[in-house]
């Protein structure tokens, strides 16, 4: 099926509601989402269900961090005009569609997805993966797909699973005869994935080294304090080194002043920038960023009824277009009609 020429294309993205959001995910996507909800039709999941693939034993956490992730959502300016917030777990649909795209994937090819192989050893499952978890990305091609979304603005580690739902697209399709489904593309920002403020490789809570959204001014002072720099450069006078320095490329990522950023690791690399100069200059901008987000955030906050009408206007919105795509899917594939 192709999208109508006269309606916005389908933006779709989510996230697990395992916990309040951070920098990284500003960085990874909601930065992106804020630049595509004036060009685009957008739907943002709260993927209470998906989170539930790998938190069973925690399903308080799991219901709790709805609101906070629809708290940060609505911080950092996703605006419910433009954007329609939606749980999960409120769209039978998508789970009935994950029921019927299940038959359309081997059990080999889920194993081999390299973002869940990446997640099963992190997570420390051994031989103990819950099938629930293993067949996330089948529920997450349902979820793309139920909102006909062909645009999915992800970090860089979600590309596999956008990969997987075209092979499932182009599958129900071929069986279906005709197009039913859409495919859809990965939107992946400018700058990778932030690193944690420690360096290590991914920004996340359970490591530690993650700076929330809704840190408080102290909060941040102190994640820049204990900012990786280069663990060898102890003098002022001395050549440092910005690759890998965190410092560094939090200014990449947050520093508008290209140019200056460019003057900076210059004079860092000869020798005579001091790591205390270049984190106050990160720091005030880190400020400047997060200090209205948690302001509206903590407003928010107190006004709890406002945020849950606006998740059931936006799970309304969403119940119609992912209940239309399934009677399309099943029609498709000439399930019985009563
Ligand atoms: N897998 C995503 C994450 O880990 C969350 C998610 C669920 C999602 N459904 C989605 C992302 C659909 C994009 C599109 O954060």
């Amino acid at each position: 099926m192709h999208a109508p020429l006269d309606l916005k294309p389908v933006i779709l993205t989510g996230d697990r509601t395992t916990g309040p959001l951070h920098l990284g995910h500003y960085v990874g996507s909601l930065r992106n989402r804020l630049a595509l909800q004036d060009t685009h039709r957008q739907f943002l999941l709260l993927a209470d269900l998906q989170a539930l693939t790998d938190n069973a034993h925690d399903p308080d956490k799991v219901r709790r961090n709805v609101i906070e992730v629809a708290l940060d959502y609505l911080a950092v300016g996703i605006d419910p005009a433009k954007t329609s917030i939606c749980v999960q777990s409120a769209l039978p649909a998508l789970a009935e569609l994950t029921m019927l795209y299940l038959n359309f994937v081997s059990v080999t090819r889920l194993e081999r997805n390299p973002t869940i192989k990446d997640e099963i050893r992190a997570r420390g499952f051994g031989r103990d993966i819950p099938a629930g978890f293993m067949c996330y990305p089948v529920a997450q091609a349902a979820d793309i797909t139920g909102f006909r979304a062909t645009v999915v603005p992800v970090g860089e580690d979600q590309a596999p699973l956008i990969e997987q739902t075209n092979e499932i697209v182009r599958r129900v399709n071929h069986q279906a005869g005709r197009d039913v489904l859409l495919e859809a593309e990965a939107v992946i920002p400018r700058v990778g994935r932030l690193p944690g403020i420690d360096g290590k490789a991914k920004m996340s809570k359970s490591q530690g080294n993650a700076l929330l959204l809704s840190a408080s001014p102290d909060e941040i002072k102190r994640a820049v304090h204990l900012m990786y720099t280069d663990p060898n450069h102890l003098r002022v006078s001395d050549p440092g080194s910005v690759e890998g320095n965190v410092v560094f490329t939090y200014l990449d990522a947050f520093d508008p002043d290209e140019a200056e950023v460019a003057a900076l690791k210059a004079q860092y690399r000869r020798g005579g920038l001091g790591d205390k100069a270049v984190k106050a200059r990160l720091e005030t901008l880190l400020q400047e960023l997060l200090t209205p987000i948690r302001e509206r955030r903590a407003a928010l906050a107190r006004d709890p009824a406002t945020v849950l009408d606006i998740l059931r206007d936006g799970t309304a919105k969403a119940r119609a277009v992912t209940q239309g795509t399934l009677e399309e899917v099943r029609d498709g594939l000439g399930l019985f009609k009563l």
